[in-house]
């Protein structure tokens, strides 16, 4: 059964997928359209609205968007990733007016955490769970005893030395300077020990297309609490914005 949809918008791709809520699976194929070279809110909205018409859903059918950025009560305060017209922008009302219906949107790590602790790698733990999403940008989620908290914005966190967690170590700066898994793990051991240094989780959760490859770098990396990787991988964001989304129609 549809409970609601999900759409996740990243770097390089905006994805969809209607979602049941009692399995937390997508039902049938999600739809990917790629994110448009100039990533302004107005032509990322247009894609937004063709990704939801594609499904043609029952009106009042919850729609759960993500943005990669904090989103303080409906408005991007700031956009590292794409285009930086969105900072200010009320995204509520962005996707409200395009789609002509009401959404919630959400941070992408928010709704990727919120999945995993929902319906996968996290699911049942109680206490502080963290997860991290490592792609174009490093995204933070924070839940505890499954309340988010939301927009913690871990990987622009200032790393002693003075280095930004995000421009050194996420997937993306791998990839580009060709880093080996064993160099760029090294990296990764210095932020996961300063989150873990200021947090204190009880498990942490490697997100992101990279989690793939868990096992090339996991265990390179020594954490107090366990280190795992998600199980929901590239959907997280689209399971956790559609669950978020139905949430808050009730
Ligand atoms: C953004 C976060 C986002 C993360 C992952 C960061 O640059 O500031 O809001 O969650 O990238 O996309």
């Amino acid at each position: 059964m549809i409970d609601a949809l999900g759409i996740d918008i990243g770097g390089s791709g905006i994805k969809g997928a209607p979602v049941d809520l009692t399995t937390g699976e997508f039902v049938g194929e999600r739809y990917r359209i790629p994110t448009p070279e100039k990533s302004t809110p107005k032509n990322v909205a247009e894609v937004v609205g063709q990704i939801a018409q594609h499904f043609s859903l029952p009106k009042g059918t919850p729609i759960g968007i993500t943005v990669p950025a904090p989103i303080v009560h409906g408005v991007a305060s700031w956009m590292a990733n794409l285009h930086n017209s969105w900072a200010g922008t009320n995204v509520n009302d962005l996707f409200s007016d395009v789609l002509g219906t009401a959404v919630s949107v959400v941070n992408d790590a928010d709704a990727a955490g919120y999945g995993e602790v929902e319906y996968g790698a996290a699911k049942g733990q109680s206490g502080t769970v963290l997860v991290t999403t490592l792609g174009t940008g490093i995204g933070s989620a924070l839940i505890i005893n499954h309340q988010l908290v939301p927009n913690t914005e871990l990987g622009h966190l200032v790393l002693p030395g003075g280095k930004e967690a995000e421009p050194w170590a996420s997937a993306a700066v791998k990839e580009r300077k060709e880093l080996t898994w064993e160099k760029w793990a090294g990296r990764l051991q210095v932020v996961y020990a300063e989150y873990e240094k200021l947090l204190n989780p009880d498990l942490i959760i490697v997100g992101g297309g990279i989690s793939k490859q868990a096992d090339k770098f996991l265990p390179l990396i020594t954490t107090n609490a366990p280190l795992i990787p998600a199980q929901l991988r590239n959907s997280a964001g689209i399971i956790g914005a559609a669950a978020l989304a139905a949430k808050d129609s009730n």
